[in-house]
């Protein structure tokens, strides 16, 4: 059977991207940042998955106002980077896993998770950008290390799902890619966030006390965080910090309290303050 291995959380601000697509790594604004990824950027290489399930949110680039799915799994072979205004990021076709994604549309809707079902989108920073940070600028002709399988949810126009709801759907996640019948290991990751507001009055908020509380208890009282409400993540952590709700997927894809493993392994944890108008947050999670 397939099994979920390990989760990986991450931020995913644009500029990172741009840095890395420039050349602009080691300048000494960034240089901080990128150093936290060194020791991700092996354990890819030592823990090297055969799918990466990808946890991430569209930025209205593959959505619009037109058409706003909660939950959206990607079926697709491949899926191309997407031009965000400055022509696409450099980076390769990201490879699906059309097989898996099915299995798991399947499972879980009928788990009583309503997906929708993608078969053709660009995936925009909000998937590339995590791509770059854990597995470096993939040479001429590579490409990334392993196929993707896109899940895109909605945070950005309201009504978003509920920390508790993302939680459950982790779940369902992880009981569908243990019914696949092929040996697979499984990564999921879960990215956005952590504190950041791009917009109004209070542009520019970073809440790190507030960050830091919400690492530890991602990994030591996952279902205690998924009862936060909105207004919190919103309040503390600033307008685009709700993107934290998709961390709860990958965490509620792990093995938990009502599991018979125990909680799983920090293999490494990161907190950096600025990058762009957002405080990087990171952390690897290996079930035992
Ligand atoms: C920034 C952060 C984001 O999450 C995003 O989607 C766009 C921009 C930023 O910090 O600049
Ligand atoms: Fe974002």
């Amino acid at each position: 059977m397939a099994r979920i291995t390990a989760s990986v959380f991450t931020s995913h601000v644009p500029a990172i991207g741009a840095a890395i697509d420039l050349g602009r790594t080691q300048d000494a604004y960034w240089q901080p940042v990128f150093k936290g990824y060194e020791y991700s950027q092996q354990w890819m290489k030592d823990n090297k998955p055969d799918v990466v399930f990808l946890v991430y949110n569209d930025h209205a680039t593959a959505f619009s106002l037109d058409l706003i799915p909660t939950f959206a799994i990607g079926t697709a072979e491949s899926y191309a980077p997407a031009d965000e205004g400055w022509g696409p990021r450099p980076v390769p076709t990201v490879v699906g896993h059309p097989d898996l994604a099915s299995h798991i549309a399947q499972s879980v809707i009928q788990q009583d998770f309503d997906l929708t079902i993608v078969n053709k989108m660009d995936v925009d920073h909000g998937l590339t950008v995590p791509l770059s940070l854990m597995c470096g600028q993939p040479g001429p002709g590579e490409g990334w290390p392993c196929p993707v399988i896109p899940f895109a949810v909605n945070v950005v126009q309201y009504p978003v799902p509920s920390g508790q709801r993302c939680f459950n759907l982790g779940r369902a996640i992880r009981n569908a890619v243990e019914s696949y019948d092929e040996d697979l290991n499984v990564h999921i990751w879960g990215t956005g966030g952590m504190s950041h507001q791009l917009q109004g009055a209070r542009a520019g908020l970073i809440n790190k006390e507030w960050d830091l509380a919400f690492l530890d208890r991602l990994v030591d009282n996952p279902h205690g965080l998924a009862k936060m409400p909105h207004i919190d993540y919103v309040r503390e952590a600033g307008s685009e910090g709700i993107e934290l709700v998709m961390w709860l997927i990958a965490r509620g894809a792990m093995s938990d309290i009502d599991s018979p493993a125990p909680v799983p392994k920090v293999a490494h944890r990161f907190y950096h303050v600025p990058a762009s108008n957002t405080a990087v947050g990171h952390l690897i999670l290996e079930n035992q």
